[in-house]
């Protein structure tokens, strides 16, 4: 009695832990799928869409005409012209001098923003 009771138990902690196991393999697929249509041409990290509204929300009045004081980054063109540098710059330590946002003044790009950036570098850019 006492060992079939062990055994039961036994094949239920087995059961949860396949159902664990399952349900994790599942959560991994679906992430994996949704990372990969991101990077299929039917959804294309493109500048007007993606990165020109994450520029305009993180980098101006400073790289924008109304303040154009330091180098402009309010266009394509600009953006694509220094992309490796802003790609370094807003992954630094918030402490370091050439961070940007330029002494956070606004709030740092998230992890998502610079997936994207990145992500627009390997599609090669597009408009
Ligand atoms: C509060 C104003 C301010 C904001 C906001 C800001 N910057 Fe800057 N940025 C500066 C200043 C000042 C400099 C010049 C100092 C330096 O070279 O480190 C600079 C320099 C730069 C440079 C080098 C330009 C050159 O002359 O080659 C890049 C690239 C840059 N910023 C990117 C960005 C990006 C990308 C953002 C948004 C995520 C951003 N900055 C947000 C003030 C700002």
């Amino acid at each position: 009695m006492n060992k079939l009771k062990s055994a039961t138990k036994h094949l239920y902690l087995l059961g949860l832990l396949l159902l664990m196991v399952f349900l994790q393999y599942c959560k991994s697929k679906q992430t994996a799928s949704t990372t990969f249509e991101a990077k299929t041409f039917e959804n294309p990290v493109t500048y007007n869409k993606d990165i020109s509204p994450i520029m305009e929300q993180k980098c101006t009045p400073c790289h924008y005409p109304e303040r154009g004081k330091k180098k402009l980054l309010d266009t394509y063109r600009a953006t694509k012209n220094n992309i490796d540098d802003i790609i370094h710059r807003v992954q630094l330590a918030a402490t370091e001098e050439d961070f940007m946002p330029f002494k956070s003044k606004k709030e740092p790009l998230t992890v998502a923003e610079i997936q994207l950036m990145k992500d627009w570098v390997s599609q090669g850019m597009p408009e």
